[in-house]
């Protein structure tokens, strides 16, 4: 049983422990789901993140969820796409290695990620698709109390690069 699924949806209104932005470097909101996060879970969400003294690319942090259906925001800062020769597979996985061990360190069992990069940043959400199925893959074989990770798109073209990544995986076992 796999614990890895895909959902179609706005990341918004899922009740699980952590739902992951994809934030910029300030954390003091943006555009795309950075704005739709803030505008569900309220102005306490900008005001704690105001103390967290923003989030260099690759790396997460951590807050609380407030209005949110969510217990906890995990913000992280994908990379903005040059092309694929300036290091972005590498920092896009570190997005998700870095919110996983961030969300295990504050006991949170259940998190949903966001196609990070995929939008404003400009990653090919195919390649995008590829590096979480196979970083989330990886980095739940070393945190067993974790106990789901929903990949969520925001439409159907992105949940079809969810599914096909996450078929390559089943194959590949
Ligand atoms: N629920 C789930 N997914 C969503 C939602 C939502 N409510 N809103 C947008 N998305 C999807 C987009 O369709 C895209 O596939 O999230 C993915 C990430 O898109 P962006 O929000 O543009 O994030 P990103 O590409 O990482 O760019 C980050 O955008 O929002 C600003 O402040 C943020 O400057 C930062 C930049």
């Amino acid at each position: 049983m796999s614990r890895i699924e895909t959902h179609i949806g706005d990341i918004t209104r899922l009740a699980v422990d952590a739902i992951v932005n994809a934030a910029n470097s300030s954390l003091l909101g943006g555009g795309g789901i950075d704005r739709a996060i803030h505008r569900a879970a309220g102005p306490e969400l900008l005001a704690e993140c105001r103390t967290l003294n923003g989030c260099g690319t690759g790396n997460a942090k951590i807050t609380k969820g407030y209005r949110l259906p969510a217990r906890h925001v995990i913000h992280t800062v994908g990379p903005v796409w040059k092309g694929g020769s300036a290091g972005e597979a590498d920092l896009l996985a570190s997005c998700y290695e870095t919110s996983l061990r961030l969300a295990a360190d504050n006991d949170c069992w259940s998190i949903a990620f966001p196609a990070i990069s995929t939008g404003i940043y400009g990653y090919p959400a195919t390649k995008a698709a590829t590096v979480a199925v196979t970083t989330v893959t990886r980095v739940l074989d070393d945190l067993p109390d974790i106990l789901s990770v929903t990949l969520v798109a925001f439409d159907e073209t992105s949940h079809a690069h969810l599914q096909e990544a996450l078929g390559r995986k089943t194959d590949a076992r």
